[in-house]
Parts: C-alpha cells; structure tokens; sequence
C-alpha cells in the first residue's frame, strides 16, 4: 500500500481493438460522451485511413494530426479514472496496436454482429492471450440483421481461443430488434432507435413474471426464457477472476451507433475491469502501489514538423507518482533526466501536468532521447519488457537514391526504427539494409517521411521472402552449419540477433527438417 493507493485503485486504463468498421470509433465515441468528454456526436474523428487511398498523402498527415490528439482519451466516470488508448484503424499499422497492448490493463474487442470474428480480431486477440489481458467483447450492429447469437459465441471460443459468459443477451434484431436482457444487473433495457437519448431500462429480476410479455409480446418472451435457461445452463457462471486472468471473456450485445447497451458495458466495465496491474520487469515484478515512480515508453509520436525533429514519448506510468521537474533515471543512458513538460490527456485535451499516477499515461516531449521499449524510474535498475517483434509480412531492400545525402538516410532509418515505424534486418552476406513490415503502406510513410523529416530519398528494391525467423540451438555445431549453409539469407535484427530469412515456406520447412535441434521463431522472444 502506498499514499497512493486510492488514487491508482480508480484508475481503468485500456484499449478498444476491433477489425476496421466493427465500430471502433462509434463505440469510444459513445463513452466519451458518458464521460462527459464531449459533448456532440462527431466529435471524435476515425482515425482510419479509407481503404481506397493507400497513396494519400493528406490522408497519412491527416491521421497522424489526429491521431496525437486522439492517442488517449483521458476522462473521469463517477470515481473512476478512464483513460482510453486509441489504436489506429489501419491493419498497415498493426504493430503499433501491438505495443499500445503493452500500456492497457485490459481491452475490449469490438465484434459486427454480421461479420463475426475478422482477421485483424483475431491477431489482436492472440497478443492479449499472450499478455493475459482480461477481455471484454461488445457485440455491436445489434440494429442489424446478423448471425445467430449462440452462433456466434461458438464462433468467439473457437477461433479465438477464449471462454465467453454472455452478460446481456439479445432480444431478435434487426428490423425487429426489442432490446437486451442485461443478465449482469437484471434488467430489461428496451430499445428506442436513437442517436441522442439513452434508453430507459426496466430494473427485472423475475425473468418469469407475466410482465415481460407486456414488453415484448409473447413469441420473444418465451424466446428470451428459453435462451436465458440454456444460457445459465451451458456457460458457467461470471467469476470476476477467472475474467481478471484472461480465461474468460464477458459478452454483451448492443448498437452503439444508437447508443443502445453503451452505458451498460461501461458500467460493468469500471466494475469488473482491473485497476493497473503488477508488471513483471527483468529484475523483478512491480507492483503499482510502490511509492516509487516507474514506467516505460510505449508509443514515439514525431512531430509533424520537418523543421523541429521533436517527437512526443508516450510513457504508461507502472508503479507510484511521477512528479513534474523531478530527476528520473533513464534507464538505457544510465542517467538522470527533468521532465519540465509532460503532458496528460484529458477530455481530448493535451495540457501539462504536475502528476500523474501509476495507470496513466503521459507524454514527454523529446529530441531523441527515447525508444520504444526504454525504462524510467525513480532511480532503480529496472528493465521493463516490451513487446517481442514478429515476423513481418513484406519485406524489401533499402537504397539510397542520393549519393549526396547518405548519412541522412542512416540516420532517418535509424530513428525511424527506434519510433517503431517497421523492422530493420542487416543482410550478413552482403550488408544490405532490408526493411520488413505488415503492409505495404508502412514503406510509403517511411519512403515520406525520410524525403520530408530528413532530405533523404531512398528506393526500394523487391525482395521476396515468406518469414524472419529468429533462431537458437543448444547444438552450436549445428547451428554454425546452418548458418554458413544459408549465409545467404542470414541477417541481423536491430538488437544485434540472428535472424534466418526462409524464402518460402516449403524451404523452411525443409530446413526445419534437415535441422532437427535448430528452433525457428516467428516472433523475438521465445
Ligand atoms: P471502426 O472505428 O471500427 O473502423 O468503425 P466505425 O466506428 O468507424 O464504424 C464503422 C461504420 O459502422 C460506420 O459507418 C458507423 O456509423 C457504423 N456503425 C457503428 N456502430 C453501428 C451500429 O450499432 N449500427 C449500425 N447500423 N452501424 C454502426 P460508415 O458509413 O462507414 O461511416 P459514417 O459515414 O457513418 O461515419
């Protein structure tokens, strides 16, 4: 416990993920405007770059314009503190979504009721299995005609690998949608089609009683008993810590574009959803009640500005208070450092702040001091762990197209890794620099912002590869023959380690054949 403790306990800091169009932004809209953070409809802008303008350039600034402001949300919800972390909507950006994961005690994943369980869901889900991040799931488009909802349940456990334990329930949908049965709190909640009032909801704990039929009529009111029994007869019941360890996933249904079954995630959710939590650093687990500051930056932000290369760090604050214009160790430098500026986020403001607690995030400016990754303290030697970097998907080598200008271009890939921008792997054959990401439009922006932030223009050149593959072997001699026989494709990761570039997958797995004791990767821990 420490002098702290009351404040960090009202603290819910967490992400909205979900495939693009789920409703992502209409969902964060909604509780802002709860939050008493805004106060129209509209307000918050996607931060979505449209499918159809992978070129535009106005778009990539636009969004990243936005995208500052919109980083986290920060607002106050009766006693609790919520700061939400955006993440962006375009599945180019995927690894930013990854490390925003990092900094979010939980998460809750947006599902269209009619598309179900999309790709991108399913890639996020996989990184909070692997943190234990505690889910929530909102079935959204209830005002939609979609897939069966005991379907779709089956659907969420099978393909993403999570019990669920629906806490509302739908009554039919689409044209004829009645409403839900909010099983948590025992309610009917009726639904009005509207995009400006919260619905009423009918306080009802006898699922049984004649009334419901006045409500619904009788067809949907024997409906709802048998779904409500088989419910309560197939899923086990809520348990609050089988939620906090990631092992179950509460379900409810609802539109937020109409504002319908809103207020009741959102309720539940600053009940059930995790305060923050315990880190686990290389040294030892941190806990946020230590009255000593500690935290690790997530996220780079750079200015937008060529003329000024200031970026902004985004530091999620682990354990105790940070104080403003105190002396904090930066961990990698080994040396002190004074944050006369940090900002905090709140109401989509961003304005300077004296303190802020374990939970939240804030933003340091900087000049290049930090990383991704990079740990603060009030002193301590405390490492924190970040995200392991996975496979990316494309790959191409770097050139540089003007001879005149060759150190800019070192230094702007440099940077532009440390912000996370993509992966850099050094050929150990011939030295080349290759560039790996998810999506081709990260290698636009990097091509972008290397011409406007640095002067320095490169060009791509193919490069066909199917995966990195990190890899280790407790048979050194092996290893030493696996690496002179692929020299060839043998490069090095940004932190220095091997990494086996396999051109397709039928030559990896020959190779995984004819190397029986070598383990291949996809990912940079293992
Ligand atoms: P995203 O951030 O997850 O990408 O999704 P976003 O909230 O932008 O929503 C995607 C589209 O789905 C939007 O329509 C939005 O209005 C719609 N939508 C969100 N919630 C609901 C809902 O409960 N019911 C229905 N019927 N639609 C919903 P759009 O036409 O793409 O954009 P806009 O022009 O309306 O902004």
């Amino acid at each position: 416990m420490s002098q702290f403790s009351e404040e960090i306990r009202k603290r819910r800091t967490f992400a909205i993920i979900s495939h693009p169009d789920a409703g992502k932004t209409t969902l964060t809209e909604k509780l802002l405007l709860f939050g008493g953070a805004i106060h129209v409809a509209g307000a918050v802008k996607s931060n979505k770059i449209k499918k159809t303008a992978t070129s535009d350039w106005m778009e990539i600034e636009k969004q990243r314009g936005i995208s500052v402001a919109t980083s986290v949300m920060g607002f106050n919800y009766g006693d609790y503190k919520i700061n939400i972390l955006d993440t962006p909507g375009h599945q180019d950006f995927a690894e930013d979504t990854f490390r925003t994961l990092t900094a979010v005690d939980s998460v809750i994943i947006v599902i269209d009721v009619a598309k179900g369980v999309e790709a991108q869901t399913r890639k996020l889900m996989e990184v909070c299995r692997m943190r234990k991040t505690p889910v929530i799931v909102f079935i959204n488009k209830l005002d939609r005609d979609g897939k069966d909802p005991f379907d779709l349940l089956d659907e969420i456990e099978a393909e993403l690998h999570i019990h669920v334990r629906p806490l509302s329930w739908p009554i039919d949908m689409g044209q004829n949608f009645k409403g839900v049965y909010n099983i948590y709190e025992q309610k009917l909640n009726l639904y009005t089609p509207s995009k400006q009032y919260v619905t009423e909801n009918i306080e009802f704990k006898d699922i049984d009683s004649p009334e419901l039929e006045t409500h619904i009529g009788g067809p949907l009111a024997e409906k709802l008993r048998a779904d409500i029994e088989l419910i309560e007869g197939v899923y086990p019941e809520f348990d609050v810590d089988t939620y906090l360890k990631g092992d179950i996933a509460p379900v409810f249904f609802g539109s937020a574009l109409n504002n319908f079954g809103v207020k009741e995630i959102l309720d539940c959710f600053v009940q059930i959803a995790p305060s923050p939590r315990p880190v686990q650093a290389v040294e030892r687990v941190i806990d946020p009640d230590e009255d000593a500051f500690s935290g690790f930056v997530f996220k780079i932000h750079a200015n937008m500005d060529p003329n000024h290369r200031s970026c902004i760090a985004f530091v999620k604050i682990c354990s105790g208070r940070f104080e403003r214009n105190a002396n904090y160790k930066h961990i990698r430098f080994g040396k002190m450092m004074r944050f006369s500026s940090p900002t905090a986020f709140m109401a989509q403001k961003k304005e300077t702040v004296d303190e802020a607690f374990a939970g939240d995030i804030i933003g340091l400016p900087d000049t290049g001091n930090f990383k991704i990754g990079d740990s603060l303290s009030s002193g301590e030697e405390i490492h924190f762990k970040g995200l392991p970097s996975f496979s990316p998907e494309m790959f191409k080598y770097i050139e540089n197209a003007d001879p005149m200008k060759s150190k800019q271009l070192t230094k702007g890939i440099d940077q532009l890794m440390d912000e996370g921008v993509a992966q850099l792997f050094t050929n150990q054959f011939n030295g080349r620099k290759i560039i790996g990401t998810v999506g081709q439009l990260q290698f636009e922006v990097i091509q972008y912002r290397l011409l406007h932030e640095y002067g320095a223009q490169c060009k791509w050149e193919p490069l066909s590869l199917y995966k990195a593959c990190w890899i280790e072997s407790d048979n050194e001699e092996m290893l030493a023959n696996f690496k002179k026989r692929k020299a060839q494709y043998m490069a090095t990761d940004k932190e220095g380690r091997d990494v086996y570039l396999a051109d397709s997958s039928y030559v990896l797995m020959m190779a995984q054949q004819d190397f029986p004791d070598i383990k291949f990767h996809f990912t940079s821990e293992f």
